[in-house]
Parts: C-alpha cells; sequence; structure tokens
C-alpha cells in the first residue's frame, strides 16, 4: 500500500464515529446535493433498465455510508465500498440492510462492466491528482457503456494539508480541484461529462463545491 492510501486508512479510522455523527443529517439541509444525487439515481436507473439487464450501482469511497444509504431509499440498488475498515463498520452497524466491501478507488472489488452507476462522493479528494487518470480508467471499466458517474469534490487548485479533523489530530493532504480540469481527465478514461453543477460555498465551508454526472461511452 502506497504512502498516501496508509495516510487516509489512518485518518478516517480515527475520525470514523465522529465523521459520522457530524454529517448524519446533512443532506436535509443541501437541495442541490439531493437533486445531484436524485437526477444520478434517475441516469443510473436508465442504464440498469431490464433491457439492460438490470445493474448495480456502487459508492466508491463511502465512509459511513450516507450517501449509499440516500440513494438506496431514492430506490437504487446499491453497495458501498471504501478502503477504512473504521468507516465501513460505521456503514455496518448503522445501514446492517445494505452490502458493504472492502476495496480502493483505484481497484475496486467489481466485475468489468458490471456497473449501470457509480457515485465517487468527496472521495477523490485526497488521491494526488498525478494519480486521478488511474482511478477514473478504473471506474471506466467497471461501468458498462450508458453508465452513469456522479463525481463532487471542493473545487479549487491547491493541496491542504490537514492536521485536525472532527476532532481527531490527523495528518492528510486534501486537493481542491478545477473541474475543467477534472472533466477532462474523465474524458480521457471516456467518461463524457454532460452536467455540471458548481455552487458557491455555504455554512463552513471555504470553496465552491463541484458536482460533475458523466456517461461512459
Ligand atoms: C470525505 S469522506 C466521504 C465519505 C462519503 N462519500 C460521504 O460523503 O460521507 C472520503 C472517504 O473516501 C475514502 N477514500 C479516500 N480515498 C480512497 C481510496 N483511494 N480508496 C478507497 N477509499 C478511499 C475514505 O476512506 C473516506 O471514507
Amino acid at each position: 500500500m502506497t504512502d498516501h492510501l496508509k495516510l487516509i486508512r489512518t485518518a478516517y479510522d480515527t475520525v470514523a464515529a465522529d465523521y459520522a455523527d457530524r454529517l448524519r443529517d446533512e443532506l436535509t439541509g443541501r437541495p442541490i446535493e439531493r437533486a445531484a444525487l436524485a437526477a444520478f439515481a434517475e441516469l443510473a436507473g436508465a442504464a440498469g433498465g431490464a433491457a439492460a439487464g438490470g445493474g448495480a450501482v456502487a459508492e466508491a469511497g463511502c465512509g459511513p455510508g450516507r450517501i449509499t444509504a440516500h440513494l438506496a431509499g431514492l430506490g437504487v440498488p446499491i453497495f458501498g465500498v471504501d478502503m477504512s475498515p473504521g468507516m465501513l463498520g460505521v456503514a455496518q452497524r448503522s445501514h446492517p440492510g445494505l452490502a458493504w466491501a472492502r476495496g480502493y478507488l483505484a481497484a475496486l472489488p467489481v466485475a468489468a462492466g458490471a456497473l449501470a452507476g457509480l457515485v465517487a462522493w468527496y472521495s477523490i479528494i485526497h488521491t494526488p491528482p498525478g494519480q486521478l487518470a488511474t482511478v477514473f480508467a478504473e471506474f471506466r471499466r467497471v461501468l458498462r457503456p450508458g453508465g452513469a458517474l456522479l463525481v463532487a469534490f471542493q473545487a479549487g487548485d491547491e493541496r491542504v494539508h490537514l492536521h485536525q479533523a472532527y476532532g481527531h489530530a490527523i495528518t492528510l493532504d486534501a486537493y481542491r480541484l478545477p473541474p475543467a480540469w477534472i472533466e477532462d481527465q474523465l474524458a480521457a478514461a471516456d467518461l463524457v461529462t454532460h452536467t455540471r453543477i458548481v455552487r458557491d460555498p455555504i455554512a463552513r465551508e471555504s470553496t465552491p463545491q463541484a458536482f460533475l454526472l458523466a456517461r461512459a461511452t
């Protein structure tokens, strides 16, 4: 395991319970996020319709499972994948009716072309930008042609070192990413963006938030 993956696992194992407590009801006050997730649910459903043989959906980097559970509540046949055992433990305890699996963004435990949809909700933010091409190639590998992708991240163009999060001392880098550059990276992996949402910061956020919907070609 590379150093950056070890840092991600240690940090998220450390904050898992408090992260889950802090963000449990966050979507309630976030209409733009819920709209993006609802659009994704519909697009993934269309890509996984009966004619296409049905289709599973995954959240890559699911953390405590709040987004996975929200999409399950919209009728999406979804399971969660994360590399942090601490996060997966919280997800399993909070949502025992859903399936959770250990895996990495660049090595998902999913067969090629198996998914009608994949959501990466603030999970690409700790991957060094130079390694995102590998992650997006993996996203394309697991999606069927026409499959839906939703990627959420903080917009910007900088690396931020985190010393503290959710009441714990941690050491972890987070990358704020230019949405147009992410679009180019997705396109290079045959993931074509068709809808871009960038909203202004609210509450304690310090950057705009980006939500990109793409389709596997
Ligand atoms: C900011 S949290 C977001 C969790 C969840 N999507 C949510 O919005 O609540 C980032 C999550 O992505 C996971 N993650 C980050 N990089 C990963 C990687 N390379 N492979 C697997 N999981 C990763 C972390 O373990 C963490 O649970």
